[in-house]
């Protein structure tokens, strides 16, 4: 088992709430504020680990899944075909009754940088993609009519993570097992849209932290990452952050992954 030491950019201060405009913001307010700083880090390989992790205590698994899609680049076939192959995996790893795929980003640092719409380049920044009051929020923004009913029995937001071409070299995605999250290390990060507040998490430093990876992640691979649970007995912010990889080739591809975003609703006393 081979463990890497890297540098993740984490949250300088950790008493000062982050703001971030998805758009631009008004006269004199600044786009964004909260100072990131770099930290290096042992990023475990995990492969040796997989069938210990749980989505309940860590946050993240690893599971084999071919998809029928072509090409990840096209937004309506990501959502004709991805959306219900993610929807049927999510089911089947969690036994959860009701899974609601709702948005997806694919991200290539080259393709970003060339300004090619709707691709994002890898985010180099400890997070976590909901909180405490986000996660039920998406719930009651995205399916306002069920939200209610639905809210009553525990419920997830899971990420599930791909390469779109393997094996990913560069920028692989490092993990935060959430066991070793302090709530005092998730510090509330607003953003901004103009017809809504989200909110995220950016994380903090703690030494406590234990960081790993999936090293060559292959395309028929996934990683579903726990965002959010209602159940505080169980993992419920899995923070993670895209990282450069000492021991990537220097003339390695530029890591391609997409990412879609479930709505994971368990059956009544699954809590
Ligand atoms: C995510 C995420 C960043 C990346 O999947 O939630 O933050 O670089 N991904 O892939
Ligand atoms: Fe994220």
């Amino acid at each position: 088992m081979e463990t890497v030491n890297a540098s993740l950019n984490y949250l300088e201060d950790p008493a000062q709430r982050p703001v971030t405009y998805a758009y631009h913001p008004p006269e004199g307010v600044p786009a964004r504020t909260g100072r990131y700083t770099r930290f290096t880090v042992p990023i475990h390989d995990a492969r040796a680990l997989v069938a210990q992790l749980s989505l309940d205590k860590q946050g993240v698994v690893l599971a084999h899944h071919e998809t029928k899609v072509v090409n990840f680049y096209d937004p309506d076939e990501v959502r004709a075909k991805y959306y219900p192959e993610v929807e049927r995996l999510v089911k089947e790893l969690t036994g959860a009754v009701k899974v609601h795929v709702f948005d997806h980003n694919v991200r290539c640092k080259t393709m970003a940088k060339a300004g090619e719409k709707d691709v994002q380049e890898p985010v180099k920044v400890a997070h976590n993609d909901y909180t405490v009051k986000s996660g039920p929020q998406r719930v009651r923004d995205l399916l306002p009519d069920e939200a209610d009913e639905l809210l009553k029995n525990r419920f997830a937001v899971i990420n599930v993570w791909r390469p779109i071409r393997g094996p990913v070299e560069e920028n692989p995605l490092a993990v935060c097992d959430a066991q070793t999250i302090a709530q005092k290390d998730l510090v509330i990060h607003n953003l901004i849209y103009r017809d809504r507040m989200g909110e995220v998490y950016s994380l903090a430093f703690n030494p406590a932290h234990r960081w790993f990876y999936f090293p060559h992640m292959q395309k028929n691979e996934v990683m579903l990452l726990k965002c959010y649970d209602s159940d505080e007995h169980r993992a419920r912010f899995t923070a993670h952050s895209a990282f450069d990889d000492p021991t990537s080739p220097p003339d390695a591809p530029p890591r391609e992954s997409i990412e879609v975003r479930t709505l994971v609703f368990f059956p009544p006393g699954a809590e």
